[in-house]
C-alpha cells in the first residue's frame, strides 16, 4: 500500500497501477486452479450428474471473497433445477447454502478477513471453492474460532430452518391453539416445521409422511396427529382431518408436496383458512381456477423464502431468531447423515426416492 502512496504519479502511472490494484486479491494460501464440483450440462434425472476434479476453479473480483465451502446443505429445490422446472444456464454447480472459511479477499473488501468462518446461502456451493460478493445480504459472519461442528450445524439449518420460520410467522401467522397440517412432516423442512408450531406456537401439528417410522420421528418433534399416506388415501386422509377438526377443517396447511395434495388441501381447509403451497415434490400445480377458493374464503400463497430475508433487517431478525432457538436447545436440527462431495448422485437419488428424513449434508474435501 505504502508503495502506492510513496511513487510521483503520472496520470498514465496512475491508470496502471489502479488497474494493477484492482487486479490484485489477499489469499491465506496458494489457490488451486482447478477444484472439485459437482455440475451438470443438461437436464434430466440424477445420472445427468458430474463429478470433477479438475473444474476451474472461481476468480475474485476486487469487491468479492473466495470462500473454501467445509459443508454444503442438500435441498429438495436441487431437484426441480436439475429437472428443469426451474431454468438454470449450463454448466451448472448445485447448491445453495454452505459454511467454510474465506481464503481470498478482493482488495477493496473491508468487511470480511481472510480466516473467518462464514456461513451463508448462495448458489454453487457443491464445490471447494465458491465465490461471493462481499456486500451479500444473506453472508453470516462466525468468526475465527467457529468450530467444525456450529460449520455443520450452521449449513444444515439455514435454508430449512429460515423457511419454516419466515413461513409460520409471515405466510401464515400461526397462532395458539391452530390446527395445522403439514405434509413431508419427516423431511427437512417438515421436521422443523413440527417443532416451531407445536413448542413456540404452542398449536397442534396433523402431519402427513409415507410410513411409521417417518411419523414416530414426526410425533418425536412435535407432530400430534399422525397420518400415514402410503396406507390411507388422500380422501380418507382428508376424513380424517375433518373427524380431528370436528368437522371444521385446519387453520392452515403448510404444503410442500404440490400437484398430487393440493386437493386435499382444499377439502381440509376451514373456512377463511389459509393453505400455503410451497414445494413441488410431486410435480408443480400447473393450472388452478381460483374460484376453488371462493366457498370457505380461502387464502391461497406460493411463496419463496427469498421473499421474506431480502432485506438486510429481514435476514438479520431471521437468522438471530434461528440461531437462538438452536442454541437454547428449542430446535434439534436432525441430521440425516452426511455424504461425501462425490456421492452427491447417491444422496440425491435417496431423497428422492423418499427414503431420508431431516437433512442431508454434504462433507467438502
Ligand atoms: N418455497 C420455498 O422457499 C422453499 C424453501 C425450502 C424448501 N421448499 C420445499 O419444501 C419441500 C421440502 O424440502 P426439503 O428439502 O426439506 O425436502 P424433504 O421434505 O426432506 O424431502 C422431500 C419429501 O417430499 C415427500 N414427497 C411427497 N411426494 C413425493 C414425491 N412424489 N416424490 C418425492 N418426494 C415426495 C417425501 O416425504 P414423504 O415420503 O413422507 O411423503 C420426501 O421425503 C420441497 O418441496 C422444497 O422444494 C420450498
Amino acid at each position: 500500500m505504502n508503495l502506492f502512496r510513496s511513487i510521483r504519479t503520472t496520470p498514465l502511472l496512475l491508470r496502471l497501477l489502479n488497474n494493477q490494484k484492482r487486479l490484485m486479491s489477499i489469499s491465506a494460501q496458494s489457490i488451486p486452479k482447478t477444484q472439485s464440483v459437482i455440475f451438470y450440462e443438461k437436464n434430466g434425472g440424477p445420472e445427468v450428474l458430474q463429478y470433477s476434479t479438475n473444474y476451474p476453479t472461481p476468480q475474485i473480483s476486487d469487491s468479492q471473497i473466495l470462500v473454501k465451502n467445509h459443508y454444503a446443505g442438500i435441498n429438495y429445490i436441487e431437484t426441480y433445477f436439475r429437472k428443469g422446472i426451474y431454468k438454470s444456464n449450463f454448466p451448472y454447480i448445485p447448491g445453495r447454502e454452505a459454511s467454510g472459511e474465506i481464503v481470498a479477499i478482493g482488495s477493496n473488501v473491508n468487511n470480511f478477513k481472510i480466516g473467518d468462518k462464514i456461513a451463508y446461502l448462495g448458489g454453487e456451493n457443491f464445490a471447494q471453492f465458491t465465490k461471493l460478493d462481499s456486500n451479500k445480504v444473506s453472508i453470516i459472519n462466525l468468526g475465527q474460532n467457529a468450530n467444525d461442528n456450529q460449520l455443520k450445524l450452521y449449513s444444515a439449518s439455514l435454508l430449512q430452518g429460515l423457511t419454516a420460520l419466515t413461513f409460520i410467522n409471515e405466510a401464515y401467522n400461526v397462532q395458539k391453539d391452530d390446527f395445522i397440517l403439514v405434509t413431508a412432516a419427516a423431511g427437512g423442512v417438515g421436521l422443523i416445521l413440527d417443532q416451531l408450531i407445536s413448542k413456540v406456537k404452542k398449536a397442534h401439528v396433523i402431519a402427513v409422511a409415507s410410513s411409521d417410522e417417518k411419523l414416530q420421528l414426526a410425533k418425536n418433534n412435535g407432530a400430534e396427529f399422525l397420518l400415514n399416506s402410503s396406507k390411507l388415501s388422500y380422501d380418507q386422509i382428508a376424513d380424517e382431518i375433518l373427524r380431528i377438526t370436528n368437522g371444521k377443517g385446519v387453520h392452515a396447511v403448510f404444503d410442500s408436496i404440490g400437484k398430487d395434495t393440493i386437493d386435499l388441501d382444499l377439502k381440509v381447509i376451514r373456512r377463511k383458512g389459509t393453505i400455503v403451497s410451497y414445494g413441488n415434490a410431486s410435480g408443480p400445480i400447473d393450472s388452478f381456477s381460483l374460484g376453488l377458493l371462493s366457498p370457505k374464503n380461502v387464502r391461497l400463497l406460493r411463496p419463496q423464502l427469498f421473499g421474506y430475508i431480502t432485506e438486510p433487517e429481514e435476514f438479520q431478525h431471521y437468522t438471530k431468531q434461528l440461531f437462538n432457538l438452536i442454541d437454547s436447545g428449542e430446535l434439534h436440527i436432525e441430521i440425516f447423515k452426511v455424504y461425501p462431495l462425490k456421492d452427491y448422485k447417491i444422496a440425491t437419488e435417496e431423497m428422492e426416492s423418499r427414503k431420508t428424513t431431516g437433512k442431508l449434508l454434504l462433507q467438502i474435501p
